[in-house]
């Protein structure tokens, strides 16, 4: 049977979503059938190309029969689900994630999505007091072991940026522990592993195995995870180069759609050409072919179109 007529016989569940009839195939989430009715939810370890890990509840709703509020991006449908979205108790659910994110890490190179949440919720980024940096060197820590907080200060995710290569950089000061990389590495599309969450509690955070070095660990420079870290954590070095001197400039880039010549696979690529050079390369989340990832050749292979002569 093809995919087309399988889709037509997919039973339809009717749900209300904030006194709305919403009518969506058996089987979606509560995150569908909002935006089915154009409810902006937000969410931030959420990916239509990956697993749901259910990590940042940041897009909790009141389902009405639970106890608890539940993630919209993994929580089914039933038929005659009744959601509301934008109750008090969701704003401040919602809210209070975003602040104590905004709180400890540095969400200025977030996409204007999480930008635009955060203004929508009010969110009050000093409302746990200045960053404490003086802890910062999350590697470095033992487990178990932790320094009383002051109660004045907040604790921050702060580390020095880790620069192995020319290829790209993590600045994990700025991760939101989204998990969405370690999908990307791993069973959802590269299946090569060599980043996963270290540490517990506060110490959690996205490392290599025993924090080696990139180029010493099992990456194989993909760059999937770059493709779908939402808070500029990861970087291509290009770009990183170019902000750290202030070239960097979005509006002056054009972004050219073509099909990768490295092989025949067909993998969609966006050039993003600044000054006449390619500056980063990404992939298109809806293609069918890549869903946003490419290999280490379509991803960073790109310098021998720069060669030019010097006139
Ligand atoms: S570049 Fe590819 S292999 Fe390396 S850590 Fe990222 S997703 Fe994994
Ligand atoms: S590095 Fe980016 S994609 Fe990975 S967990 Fe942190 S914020 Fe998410
Ligand atoms: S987006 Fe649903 S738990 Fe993160």
């Amino acid at each position: 049977m093809s995919d087309a007529v399988e889709k037509q016989t997919i039973p339809l569940v009717e749900v209300t979503i904030d006194d709305a009839v919403v009518r969506v195939p058996e089987g979606s989430t509560l995150l569908d059938a909002c935006r089915v009715q154009g409810v902006d939810t937000p969410t931030l370890c959420y990916l239509d190309t990956l697993t749901p890990v259910n990590v940042c509840r940041v897009c909790v709703v009141e389902l009405e029969g639970s106890r608890t509020l539940v993630p919209s991006c993994s929580r089914k449908v039933h038929p005659g689900a009744v959601v509301h979205t934008n109750t008090p108790r969701v704003r401040h659910s919602r809210k209070l994630v975003l602040e104590l994110l905004a709180s400890s890490v540095d969400l200025s190179l977030a996409s204007g999505d999480v930008k635009r949440w955060m203004t929508d919720y009010e969110v009050d980024a000093a409302k746990f007091g200045l960053s404490d940096v003086s802890h910062a060197d999350r590697d470095s820590r033992s487990p178990g072991h932790h320094h009383v907080p002051d109660g004045m200060t907040a604790e921050t995710v702060e580390q020095p940026v880790k620069i192995h290569d020319e290829m790209y950089v993590r600045d994990y000061s700025k991760c939101i522990l989204c998990y969405k990389c370690v999908e990307a590495c791993g069973e959802d599309a590269q299946n090569t592993f060599a980043i996963a969450v270290a540490g517990r509690g506060f110490d959690a955070r996205i490392s290599t195995e025993f924090d080696q070095r990139l180029d010493d660990s099992a990456c194989v420079y993909c760059g999937n995870c770059i493709g779908v870290c939402p808070t500029g954590a990861l970087m291509f070095k290009s770009e990183h180069d170019r902000r750290a001197t202030g070239e960097w400039d979005e509006s002056k880039q054009d972004v050219t759609r073509t099909v990768c010549p490295y092989c025949g696979v067909g993998c969609n690529l966006e050039l993003h050409v600044q000054d006449n050079e390619i500056v980063k390369v990404m992939s298109p989340m809806d293609h069918s072919v890549t869903q946003g990832h490419l290999c280490i050749k379509g991803r960073f292979g790109w310098q021998f179109v720069q060669n030019r002569e010097e006139p």
